[in-house]
């Protein structure tokens, strides 16, 4: 464990007494030079350390995102203030054979990229974040990965935040019909092996929701509070590790239906070919979307926007 986190820790047990650099420096086995060099470290970090006569006060934590905030995650996250995109950093990350589960997060991204080459605004306050993840499944198979991941984001906000959050196809994350979470994907794969699938997400937490997406909603928004962006991704990490094993994955579309918000609705579908609407009816084993027209004939879409109509 890093001496940082050890520091915090030593601070949090103390709750409002203060603790001597004496004592931490000999509970550590460091140097209480080093011990106030890590404090001062730990305040430019963001942490409200008071220094008193009888030693340091930690009186509030910070919802950061630094890789010692996930103990048992620490090796696996990479913190980043401001990036152009999470995306890039997470791809270069996955070329150089980084382990499955690797995460990069960054408090704003300058570039932030959604779906179908839009913009992603990624200000202050929202979670940031692309997970390496490396499934051992059929290339033809990865959209499950976004299937394992969308269905977790809905649980980690119904049970964790009381949420009623729900999937709508192929992967955004909809309370009430306002979106508060989206999700991009990149995937690699060499023959008939994936190298990895990246899975790229953007939650509207204490943010103001985007005016570019139409009736975009935050958690702070819905809870009435702030909400600590650790949480929501300690909490999303531990669901998604589960879901990634071969046989989740095989049962990954009849739990993503169970919280879907899009299937017995109307929908208009634009492709980068068409636009058209028609009764969406059910998502296939390819992750398709399967649309019934008016005319009763069925169309299946494997890519593009689903608008639910009103
Ligand atoms: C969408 O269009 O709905 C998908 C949005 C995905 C945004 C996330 S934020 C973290 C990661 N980095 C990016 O640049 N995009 C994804």
């Amino acid at each position: 464990m890093h001496t940082k986190d050890k520091i915090i820790r030593i601070l949090q047990q103390t709750g409002n007494t203060a603790c001597s650099g004496e004592r931490i420096a000999e509970q550590l086995g460091v140097s209480r030079v080093s011990v106030w060099k890590q404090i001062q470290n730990l305040i430019s970090d963001g942490y409200d350390i008071q220094t008193t006569p009888k030693g340091y006060c930690l009186t509030t934590l910070p919802d950061t995102l630094f890789p010692w905030e996930f103990p048992s995650r620490e090796n696996q996250i990479h913190y980043f203030r401001e990036l152009p995109s999470t995306m890039s950093v997470a791809g270069d990350l996955a070329r150089k054979n980084c382990p499955s589960l690797t995460v990069v997060v960054a408090d704003r991204q300058s570039k932030g990229r959604g779906r179908l080459s839009r913009q992603w605004v990624s200000e202050s306050g929202g979670l940031y974040f692309t997970v390496v993840t490396r499934p051992e499944i059929a290339p033809r198979d990865a959209f499950r990965v976004n299937f394992a991941a969308a269905t977790t984001l809905a649980d980690v906000l119904r049970n964790e935040f009381k949420i009623h959050a729900g999937v709508k196809w192929p992967n955004d994350i909809l309370v009430d019909g306002r979106k508060i979470c989206g999700m991009l994907s990149e995937m690699s794969a060499e023959g008939e092996r994936i190298s990895y699938v990246n899975i790229g997400i953007g939650i509207n937490v204490n943010n103001p929701p985007p005016e570019t997406t139409p009736s975009a909603v935050s958690m702070r928004q819905l809870t009435g509070r702030d909400v600590r962006r650790k949480s929501v991704l300690a909490a999303f990490l531990e669901t998604f590790e589960r879901r990634l094993d071969a046989d989740s994955l095989g049962s990954v579309i009849a739990e993503w239906k169970k919280r879907n918000t899009t299937l017995g609705k109307t929908v208009s579908i634009v492709t980068v070919r068409e636009q058209f609407s028609g009764l969406a009816t059910d998502v296939d084993e390819d992750g398709a979307l399967i649309i019934t027209l008016a005319d009763g004939s069925c169309r299946k879409i494997l890519y593009g926007d689903c608008f639910h109509d009103m």
